[in-house]
């Protein structure tokens, strides 16, 4: 199966800067070995969509409101993100987590309406630093999988993509060791193992994410289990995300 990549660009680059990102960056891209999708401001996503028309780079939205439509000022939905070509969406990042007071009753409605939408999902799930050093990490994890899935059905799970991201690990320059790594993926599968299915556990992809860098992502693409990874700050040059694509390339042929 192919290593996914996705560049998760948070609150970075105009509009303008990610037209200049994405010329540069589409006619450099083809693989059979590395789905790449570009997670972009929401701004950015209708102009992206056009920008890169006939090439293999999908997008990533980095919301999605909980609700269908209607008098929600500054929502955005799922029937206007599958509109414009959107593919698929982050739900559960410890981002909003934490700064918007983001819910496990809420990431569950956002995926379960991005689902109704057919948009795909990448759910982020991790410990904090806190979970970590009191051991707590395996709790953390499992209650997130958890409280996200609920009430989904087992064939719902192909459009489900679970990104493991240590919270400590995210913006921090502290990536995890493969170690940590391979045992996050064990946690998530295990947390799928007991809600759904040993095969559900073993065909779930997961991803990486967490200070990921040119100089750590063959170290972390080497990682057993490992689907893919999601790379945000150094994705904002587009050299450095083409070398980790390229890594990742080389690392899918094992
Ligand atoms: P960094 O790669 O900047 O640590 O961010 C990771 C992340 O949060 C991707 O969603």
């Amino acid at each position: 199966m192919k290593k996914l990549v996705v560049a998760n660009f948070k609150m970075n680059l105009t509009s303008s800067e990610i037209k200049k990102y994405v010329m540069a960056l589409a006619p450099k891209f083809k693989s059979d070995k590395v789905d790449l999708s570009l997670a972009l401001p929401f701004v950015s996503l209708e102009s992206g969509k056009f920008l890169l028309s006939g090439s293999d780079i999908s997008l990533t939205a980095q919301n999605i409101s909980e609700e269908e439509c209607g008098s929600l000022t500054g929502e955005v939905s799922g029937a206007m993100l599958k509109d414009i070509g959107v593919q698929r969406v982050i739900v559960g990042h410890s981002e909003r987590r934490t700064r918007f007071k983001e819910t496990g009753k809420s990431i569950n409605k956002k995926i379960k309406i991005a689902l109704k939408n057919r948009l795909q999902v990448v759910l982020c799930v991790g410990e904090s630093l806190i979970d970590k050093n009191s051991m707590k990490s395996q709790a953390a994890i499992t209650a997130q999988v958890d409280e996200a899935l609920k009430g989904l059905y087992e064939n719902e799970l192909e459009n489900i993509i679970i990104a493991y991201e240590p919270v400590w690990a995210i913006g921090t320059g502290k990536t995890a060791s493969v170690k940590e790594i391979e045992e996050g993926i064990k946690v998530v599968r295990k947390a799928i193992e007991t809600a759904f299915s040993k095969k559900a556990a073993t065909e779930v992809r997961v991803l990486y994410g967490g200070s990921i860098t040119a100089k750590n992502i063959s170290q972390v693409v080497g990682v057993a289990g490992l689907d893919g990874v999601l790379v945000g700050g150094s994705c904002l040059d587009v050299a450095t995300l083409i070398y980790i694509i390229s890594v990742c390339e080389a690392g899918a042929k094992k």
